[in-house]
């Protein structure tokens, strides 16, 4: 399939009706000045839905789900491309556009200061529920739950998923490349942007109004491999083990430093496959074949219940079962209880049910 993104941008734009015009909020972790968010963010916007950007003033790759708050008020030190100068407030607009803001802080900080400092402060109406997170595209790849750990793209994305809003990361294969420097129709920001919008349209559209883009608790990882000839990869639906990679420590002798790699041959416990359908190929493997890989994910760390779990919970049978005053009805009344008291509720959005 040829991109066609002026045809799917007609059939969105006449599928969009402003009634079922999305709220959705953006992030990454290369910073607000990107060139694939700002792509991406273009496109969404272009399909008539209400599109605002709350992303790291500076490059935050690798920083996982890892919270970390600016430290001072104002930035100390410019912003990623001398957007902002040094001095200005550490959270803020673009001051080319009013719904592009940075905060300096880790991808995930930005999430939560975007839910409750940019929205209930200066866009009311989104009752701090945003329709959809969508993050990305990073540049480069976030393949299998060692990376996506890793990820602050991905981590901006459990944030999201964390606070009850349907999350979908995208990562795509291109090198970094500032908003203002793409200029070209053909450059690999702008297919980056496209086909992560194929991927984040067909969710939206097939959606019916009034429904949730996701079920409470799940996200999607999408990653794109590197574009060639203007052309749409196949789209996979994956799983995130098969062929995933993990890090091994690399020391070296002269320098006394060590610094990392892929391990090599792959390791089997970041590839245990337990949930979802096994017979799905790894997204990993995917994206080294072309394809864009579309691999979904719970925030559900749990083991699933199988002969493995009944085996090794078996071991501590004995202490668990003498503790028969913390049954799970007892025990899910007290939180109830417990964060009633502190917060008179439960949180906002779609916590506290599906
Ligand atoms: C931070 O910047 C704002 C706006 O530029 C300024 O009014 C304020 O005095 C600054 N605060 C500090 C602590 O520098
Ligand atoms: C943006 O493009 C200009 C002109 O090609 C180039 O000099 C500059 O290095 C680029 N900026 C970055 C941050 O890549
Ligand atoms: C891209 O196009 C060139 C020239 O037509 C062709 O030789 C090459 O095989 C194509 N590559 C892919 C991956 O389609
Ligand atoms: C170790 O570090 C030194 C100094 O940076 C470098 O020249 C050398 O190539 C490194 N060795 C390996 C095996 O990477
Ligand atoms: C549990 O306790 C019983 C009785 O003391 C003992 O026979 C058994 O080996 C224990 N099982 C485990 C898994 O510790
Ligand atoms: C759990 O505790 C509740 C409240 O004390 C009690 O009504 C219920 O029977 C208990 N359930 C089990 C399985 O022990």
């Amino acid at each position: 399939m040829r991109f066609s993104v002026n045809t799917a941008l007609t059939v969105a734009l006449g599928l969009v009706a402003s009634t079922d015009a999305l709220k959705i909020l953006m992030g990454n972790d290369d910073g607000f000045g990107s060139g694939n968010l700002r792509e991406l963010y273009k496109l969404l916007l272009d399909a008539g839905h209400e599109v605002l950007v709350v992303a790291p003033a500076r490059g935050q790759s690798g920083k996982g789900s890892t919270v970390i708050w600016a430290e001072t008020a104002n930035l100390t030190t410019p912003s990623q491309y001398d957007i902002i100068p040094a001095g200005a407030p550490a959270v803020g607009r673009d001051p080319n556009n009013d719904n592009i803001w940075y905060y300096d802080g880790t991808p995930a900080a930005c999430t939560f200061v975007a839910l409750d400092f940019v929205l209930p402060r200066y866009y009311p109406d989104w009752n701090q529920t945003p329709d959809l997170f969508v993050s990305g595209p990073n540049y480069g790849t976030n393949l299998g739950a060692f990376v996506m750990g890793l990820s602050g793209t991905v981590g901006a994305t459990f944030a999201a998923v964390s606070r009850s809003i349907p999350g979908i990361a995208t990562s795509a294969s291109n090198k970094a490349v500032p908003y203002f420097n793409v200029t070209s129709a053909s450059d690999p920001a702008v297919l980056a942007a496209k086909v992560s919008f194929e991927v984040v349209n067909e969710f939206i559209q097939n959606t019916p109004e009034g429904q949730e883009i996701l079920p409470l608790g799940y996200g999607v990882n999408v990653n794109i491999p590197e574009l060639v000839n203007n052309t749409m990869p196949p789209v996979v639906k994956t799983r995130i083990t098969g062929n995933a990679n993990t890090d091994v420590a690399v020391y070296n002798e002269t320098t006394g430093l060590f610094t990392w790699d892929n391990i090599d041959p792959l390791a089997a416990g970041i590839n245990a496959a337990y949930n979802g359908d096994i017979s799905l190929p790894g997204e990993t493997w995917v994206v080294a074949g072309g394809g864009v890989s579309v691999s979904l994910f719970t925030l559900d760390f749990t083991a699933p219940s199988n002969k493995y779990t009944e085996l090794v919970f078996d071991k501590v049978e004995n202490l668990t079962s003498g503790s028969p005053s913390m049954n799970t009805t007892v025990y899910s009344k007290r939180m109830v209880e417990e964060r009633m008291r502190k917060r008179g509720a439960m949180l906002t959005g779609r916590d506290g049910g599906a």
